[in-house]
């Protein structure tokens, strides 16, 4: 059995690019692995958040998982910062970084860019935190969207790098998993900008929550082209390619099938189409969202999930804190 796992920061509402980039191929994988799935607040926590707000978003990232089908008797769910193991083996991976290669991260430019003069340093530390989260759990693959890859790249460095300075074969080397399709959805406004939980622009964005009567409004109100016609072409059509490749996503097929269905037809109808087939992916997982976010069966699941990692995690931990002459006895 392959050891899985992923995580998601609670800073925004979940957009329907995470429930196609990440989300879903969670809730296939945990069929066939042993997987570990965390709401990493830790991590949201390198640019400022308002408490309230990431305490309830915290609980909200946790019933999306399960409302999106994760099983907790399959894979342990469970909250980053109940699981200590995260941040000490985090520390340690900070201190094998480069600080030059921290600077290349290019979601560390960007989010750099927007915070003036005063950069939080953990903005600039989060690659080894993540790598931490994936290595502590001997980890072969990690499904996430293609944004991410950079940040694989560097936790496969660290691992490897550790694993040579104390030449032992502490960290399995880690694989960056990248489902079928919809592994990058784009802003439906600016549709060369990837979809994203904290545009400022509400309807530029998809959330796993909306109403049906949004998600019309939305889609509807997609930047599209003059051409009227469904075919793709990511360069020239980045609108309607953005939406074939979304309906695609949800239908499970492929431009080609998209192509076809769509031939003859105009960006109205197919837009039509696009937001049944997106309300009628998100809506079973918005009920069952509905049924467990007041549930105490929600923190059950957390608190059973946090056992099981922190079992894992710390046999990882105790045996770095050993092999880096960290232990005492
Ligand atoms: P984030 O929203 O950046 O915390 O991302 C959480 C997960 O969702 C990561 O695995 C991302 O790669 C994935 N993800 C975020 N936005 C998108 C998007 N627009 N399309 C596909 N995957 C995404
Ligand atoms: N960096 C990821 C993102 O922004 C979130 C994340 C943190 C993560 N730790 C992880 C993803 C470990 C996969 C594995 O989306």
């Amino acid at each position: 059995m392959a050891v899985i796992f992923s995580g998601i920061q609670p800073s925004g509402n979940l957009t329907l690019g995470n429930y196609l980039g990440a989300l879903r191929n969670f809730t296939k994988m945990q069929e066939q692995n042993e997987c570990y799935y965390c709401v990493v607040n830790q991590h949201a926590i390198t640019v400022h958040q308002d408490p309230a707000l990431l305490h309830r978003r915290t609980r909200e990232l946790a019933a999306i998982y399960l409302a999106a089908g994760l099983d907790p008797e399959k894979a342990a769910l469970f909250v980053q910062s109940e699981v200590p193991q995260h941040a000490q083996l985090g520390w340690i991976m900070t201190t094998l970084s480069y600080v030059g290669e921290l600077e290349r991260m290019t979601q560390y430019k960007d989010k750099a860019a927007k915070q003036g003069d005063s950069i939080p340093a953990g903005l600039l530390t989060y690659p080894p935190l993540m790598a931490a989260d994936i290595l502590l759990y001997q980890t072969n693959f990690v499904p996430v969207g293609d944004d991410q890859k950079q940040h694989l790249e560097i936790t496969r460095d660290l691992a490897q790098r550790f694993n040579r300075l104390y030449q032992e074969e502490v960290f399995t080397i880690p694989e960056i998993y990248l489902g079928q399709g919809g592994t990058r959805v784009m802003s439906l406004q600016e549709p060369t900008k990837k979809m994203s939980k904290s545009d400022d622009n509400t309807m530029a964005t998809i959330y796993v929550l909306d109403a049906p009567k949004d998600i019309e409004k939305k889609i509807k109100r997609a930047q599209t082209d003059s051409e009227n016609s469904v075919h793709y072409d990511a360069e020239t059509k980045p609108g309607i390619a953005n939406l074939m490749d979304i309906y695609a996503a949800v239908t499970d097929t492929d431009h080609a099938a998209v192509e076809r269905e769509f031939s003859g037809q105009g960006y109205g109808q197919f837009k039509k189409s696009v937001a049944a087939a997106v309300i009628a992916a998100l809506e079973p997982i918005q009920k069952r969202y509905a049924e467990l976010i007041d549930n105490p069966v929600l923190d059950a699941i957390l608190d059973q999930g946090a056992v099981k990692a922190r079992e894992t995690a710390s046999r990882t931990y105790d045996k770095v804190v050993q092999v880096m002459g960290l232990d005492r006895k």
